[in-house]
């Protein structure tokens, strides 16, 4: 087994309940506020991790432990595992992670001790956090270094792979329709939503695998689901949304090879007609309320997300099979009123209610949201039994 350490992306608390559902929890262990380490049976597995993942940013192979981490060991260290590679030209990146109380490494240094060792060297710039996945995917001649400081000890590490930044944007920008106004989910978070789900309740060959989005909106869960290879059912009350997604999913298939089934239709979530219990997961964010609501309406606006909610749980009974696992976006608004008291508008007291219908839930809700945004996502995830 070889160690590697996973770069998680912003709200790294979703980052790893997705690496922990795709890895095991044992697997998985936080050694910084933004970084894993987990131990892969090699580099093939390390790339194929980050290419199923939402929510994580590098993959950093572990190179070294360091037993002397003075600056001019690292300086040492680094130049000299640089002058090995091939090309006559090096081209690095340097970066430290947990290392912020210690001054910073002259990356310089580096630079003129590979030139003294008889080659040329470039140093690209980048945050003291590291390269970005976009440079790094573009310029692949790039070797970056990282020097990783835990509670364990001091570690050197070369990124091994980056996520694949560019096929997130045509994801999220690229589809033909959207609707800026119904707050679409960003397609990193659809796919640690759905991972959470899988986890949850791995696909069994020979079983019907269905997901359903009953609140589809544009199909952004869906897409992640198709392209994961399962069978997917969207509705949305909404004829827009059924049209949009259509389209979505035509677009889909002209860019990718899809060979599961998809359907979607025009229903109220709470209506849909689906008789049989062969739905095994839902992966959905519901109508959330407006994006800046009255702050004087949110008692009422919260009274009736949590009839839309309990009356969707509910419904939801009819068709889920034994066993099945829901993962959903609650709203929440939280703001300081006049005198500086924090309130806080949520659906908690929907949790009780959903226990008695066999929802049960799996771990603390995470929350997502994005800088500014006045209402904030929490994402549950439920395991439903008959
Ligand atoms: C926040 S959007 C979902 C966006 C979606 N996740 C995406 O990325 O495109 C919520 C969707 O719920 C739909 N909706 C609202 N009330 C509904 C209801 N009672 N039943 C079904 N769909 C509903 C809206 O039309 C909207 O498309």
């Amino acid at each position: 087994m070889q160690k590697y350490y996973v770069q998680l992306g912003n709200t790294p608390e979703l980052s790893i309940q997705e690496l922990n559902s795709i890895l095991g929890q044992k697997k998985v262990v936080r050694v910084a506020s933004h970084i894993c380490l987990v131990k892969l049976n090699d580099d093939e597995s390390a790339i194929n991790l980050i290419d199923t993942l939402g929510g994580s940013v590098k993959i950093i192979k572990e190179i070294a432990k360091l037993k002397n981490s003075s600056p001019e060991k690292i300086v040492e260290l680094v130049s000299n595992y640089l002058l090995q590679k091939e090309d006559k030209k090096i081209h690095f990146g340097f970066s430290e992670y947990g290392r912020d109380h210690l001054p910073k490494i002259d990356y310089f240094q580096i630079k003129s001790k590979i030139e003294r060792g008889g080659k040329s060297a470039r140093f690209v710039e980048g945050s003291r956090l590291g390269l970005s996945a976009a440079l790094l995917i573009h310029k692949k001649r790039i070797v970056e270094i990282y020097i990783v400081q835990t509670a364990d000890g001091v570690f050197m590490g070369e990124t091994l792979a980056s996520q694949n930044i560019d096929l997130w944007t045509l994801k999220d920008r690229g589809k033909p329709y959207f609707d800026k106004k119904k707050g679409m989910l960003p397609p990193k978070v659809a796919k640690m939503m759905l991972n959470l789900a899988l986890g949850d309740n791995p696909p069994i060959e020979g079983r019907k695998n269905i997901l359903l989005d009953p609140f589809v909106g544009t199909g952004t869960v869906l897409i992640e689901a198709l392209l994961g290879k399962i069978d997917v059912i969207g509705s949305d009350i909404d004829p827009l949304s059924v049209q949009g997604t259509k389209e979505n999913l035509e677009w889909l298939k002209t860019k990718f090879k899809i060979t599961n089934d998809s359907k979607i239709m025009m229903f109220d979530a709470t209506k849909i007609p689906i008789q049989n219990s062969e739905i095994q997961y839902i992966v959905t964010e519901p109508f959330l309320g407006k994006p800046r609501p009255n702050p004087s309406k949110l008692t009422l606006i919260f009274k009736g997300l949590l009839k839309m909610y309990l009356g969707a749980f509910k419904h939801w009974t009819n068709f889920l099979a034994d066993g099945a696992s829901v993962v959903i976006v609650f709203p929440l608004v939280s703001f300081k009123n006049k005198n500086g008291k924090v309130i806080e508008y949520n659906l908690d007291k929907l949790i009780d209610k959903l226990t008695s219908l066999g929802y049960t839930t799996l771990s603390k809700p995470v929350l997502y949201h994005r800088p500014n945004a006045v209402v904030q996502r929490q994402i549950y995830r439920f395991r439903f039994n008959k």
